[in-house]
């Protein structure tokens, strides 16, 4: 019997789609754009296998690890309906599924997007291993407010790092052809204006300007809709008064006419009927017709199209054909993926996938290269002449910590903790005391229910848990050096995790001044965080400060490799420092305004940062000299050059960094400084380079209100230092 076109795979995808869509009913179709949750039960829920067994659900989300499970929900999708759509399983692997790697502002401090590549090429592989063929990552918002928890996720404060850092993500991810079995679809989020909310609180509202959306915001998404990603998620927020998920302008008239999209979009864990909540839409259906109109292709978990859609078509509210083209979209990525020649994954694979060793030594590398050196007064690298050291604090040998936000996949026990890789590094010859002083936080407990999902622990006494000052004070003023291994507890990131303010968690400032209080010994403190913090204290009496974010499971070693030496800091800030929580929201590239001081507070706190974007030391140091720009010649653009020395008696990498400002624009103030390129460099001890940066138009470019990339004759300051707001601009006329 001859199969049905859409079941050949020699056909083109389009003209499959064509014909599935001839073959199904308005059931079928609103079920492929509804996606629900698994409830990370195994079996599935009755209910949820019935309505697989019915074609009503498109696409399961945060599905337990388990592939012989999702196998047999797929085999009722595919053999006991009539079309035999597969599903699609989607997950948020955001830094990592067994193999977990430093978050994403720690990899993007490595200004090398080619290792957030890598890493996300391990993350699809282990993924995709498992059956899980969708991943809700790269993040592409911005890092504006420390305060907002999912800074954790971003890849930091500039969108011209971060849409590099997105881009690589996406091709990690996805490779060149999705049915790979080594790679995933991803999910571009969220889309779009999400990171910037009031009060830095998740889900509170945002008010972002068109001209910052189109300059700040949008160009992640953009290079990464440029280079192929293949889905994208609305947001919780509104633009203008318009919820995300219901924003005609962002979700069809950017993304689809002005950038030709071609992917598809799903809302974000109820967005849809959040619209109601918003004050939008008066009820369900009106909500779904508004989502579905407006370009929200699939509904994550509402039911609101499921449930309403099919009405709104039989009595016209909404036409068939915006039904179609949301439905084609999906049943586009789920050809592309190969769900239908290869709807099955092999069970076993999935545990001969994970934590292979090379993909262990990427975490390793990925960790030395995360991890800023925001301090050091000649006490780093560790020499030999250290014969006792004193590791103290609560994140020195925490393995759930280093796992940080959003590490569902990952295990405690394969992570290595600071005291395990300082130990097998120095232990057989160097004394080392290991108290832990206090607990991580106080602030949530988390207790966790037996479907393995968590919940905050109300009737925590926010004062209980160990604080063993004297212990720590003992085994301070009997040691050479002292590791202070602190920060903020890893419940405090990511969704949800909000802070008024940004210190340290739990009683830690309190262990650590009592620590710096009884010693002349110098402190190494290594910070543990999804966010910048405001710890003028750590920062003023640590001799040397090492900002390693939430590193994953080669935490220990990769930190170690730097403590030693063997491996020499390169990292350089890709969010600012603040003094104090005060200053939030803090970014380098903020406008000038009409009063460049920017206006000061009256009660002493600094307006600057402690230390600025693209801010990291190594263990030598560097000279810039010769900054000049060299004309342009008839078919060459102009360059802007410099010369870097290494000044120090260490071979040392240096990230350097070009930075414009257009003085005048009139279709919109430029920020005071933006970033616009980066080389590194390696050099010898008293060895010098020159780095040329080619002043292209791209360099200098805006976007403006209708999307185009333009460019302005005119002046401009140039930079070419080692990170934001650094050193004396040259002036450039275009
Ligand atoms: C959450 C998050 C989003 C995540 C989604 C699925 O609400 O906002 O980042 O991908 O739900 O878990």
């Amino acid at each position: 019997m001859n199969k049905a076109p859409f079941k050949d795979s020699t056909l083109p995808v389009e003209k499959r789609i064509d014909n599935l869509l001839e073959l199904m009913t308005i059931e079928d179709k609103l079920g492929q754009l509804n996606q629900l949750f698994t409830d990370r039960v195994i079996p599935l829920k009755e209910e949820l296998t019935e309505q697989v067994r019915k074609g009503k659900i498109s696409s399961f989300i945060w599905p337990k690890a388990d592939p012989a499970e999702r196998n047999r929900i797929q085999r009722i999708a595919v053999e006991e309906t009539r079309l035999g759509i597969p599903v699609l399983f989607g997950m948020d692997v955001i830094h990592g599924n067994r193999t977990c790697f430093p978050i994403a502002p720690g990899m993007a401090c490595s200004f090398e997007p080619e290792l957030f590549e890598k890493a996300q090429a391990v993350a699809a592989k282990e993924t995709r291993a498992e059956g899980v063929e969708w991943t809700f990552t790269p993040m592409c918002d911005l890092a504006r407010d420390a305060r907002w928890g999912r800074v954790a996720e971003t890849c930091g404060e500039d969108p011209y790092l971060s849409a590099l850092c997105n881009v690589a993500q996406v091709k990690g991810l996805q490779g060149d052809d999705i049915s790979a079995k080594d790679k995933v679809a991803a999910c571009l989020k969220h889309y779009v204006g999400y990171s910037c909310p009031r009060g830095g609180r998740d889900y509170s509202d945002t008010e972002i300007t068109e001209w910052t959306l189109r300059n700040s915001h949008l160009p992640p998404f953009k290079a990464c809709v440029d280079n192929g990603a293949a889905t994208i998620m609305s947001s919780f927020n509104a633009i203008g008064g318009i919820p995300a998920v219901a924003n005609h302008h962002t979700l069809t008239e950017i993304l689809r006419d002005e950038w030709r999209f071609d992917g598809f979009v799903v809302s974000d864990w109820m967005a849809v009927k959040e619209q109601i909540s918003w004050g939008f839409a008066r009820d369900n259906a009106e909500a779904a017709k508004l989502a579905i109109s407006a370009g929200n292709d699939m509904d994550m978990l509402s039911k609101c199209y499921l449930e309403t859609l099919e009405q709104q078509i039989e009595s016209g509210e909404i036409s068939a054909e915006v039904i179609d083209t949301a439905v084609r979209r999906v049943l586009k990525v789920k050809f592309e993926l190969g769900l239908f020649e290869n709807p099955y994954v092999e069970e076993d694979a999935y545990e001969n996938t994970v934590l292979k060793p090379e993909a262990v030594a990427l975490a390793r590398e990925a960790v030395a290269k995360s991890t800023v050196l925001l301090k050091n007064e000649n006490v780093l690298p560790l020499t030999d002449k250290v014969k006792s050291i004193a590791l103290i604090g609560p994140f020195g040998d925490d393995q759930v910590e280093m796992l940080g936000c959003w590490s569902e996949r990952s295990n405690p026990e394969d992570v290595v903790t600071l005291k395990a890789a300082l130990m097998e590094r120095y232990g057989s010859d160097t004394e080392i005391k290991v108290v832990k002083g206090c607990d991580v936080s106080s602030e949530q407990r988390m207790i966790c229910l037996q479907d393995g999902s968590t919940v905050v622990d109300r009737d925590a006494d926010p004062n209980e848990g160990c604080l063993d000052i004297g212990g720590a004070i003992a085994a301070a003023q009997s040691a050479d050096i002292v590791i202070m291994a602190i920060g903020e507890n890893r419940t405090l990131t990511g969704e949800g995790g909000s802070r008024a303010t940004l210190s340290l968690s739990g009683k830690q400032q309190e262990l650590f001044d009592a620590v710096a209080a009884s010693i002349e010994t110098p402190i190494i403190s290594v910070v543990f965080s999804g966010r910048s913090l405001a710890i003028p204290e750590v920062f003023e009496k640590s001799s040397a400060v090492l900002f390693a974010w939430q590193p994953g499971i080669q935490a220990g070693p990769g930190i170690i490799d730097l403590l030693s030496g063997d491996v020499a800091p390169t990292a350089r800030l890709s969010m600012s420092v603040p003094h104090h929580v005060g200053q939030m929201p803090l970014y380098y590239n903020h406008f000038v305004t009409g009063r460049a001081s920017g206006g000061v507070y009256r009660d002493n706190v600094p307006t600057s940062a402690r230390f600025w974007f693209g801010h990291g030391l190594t263990y030598t140091s560097f000279e810039y000299s010769d900054i000049r720009i060299e004309p342009g010649k008839a078919n060459a653009p102009a360059k802007a050059v410099a010369r870097i020395t290494n000044t120090g008696d260490r071979e040392g990498v240096e990230t350097v960094q070009l930075y414009v400002r257009q003085l005048a624009c009139s279709k919109g103030a430029r920020p005071m400084q933006e970033l616009r390129g980066f080389k590194k460099v390696s050099l010898l001890p008293g060895k010098s380079a020159e780095v040329v940066f080619q002043i292209t138009d791209e360099v200098l470019s805006y976007t403006n209100r209708n999307g185009n990339e333009c460019v302005d004759h005119g002046e401009f300051q140039i930079w070419i230092a080692p990170h934001a707001r650094c050193g004396e601009p040259i002036s450039y006329k275009y």
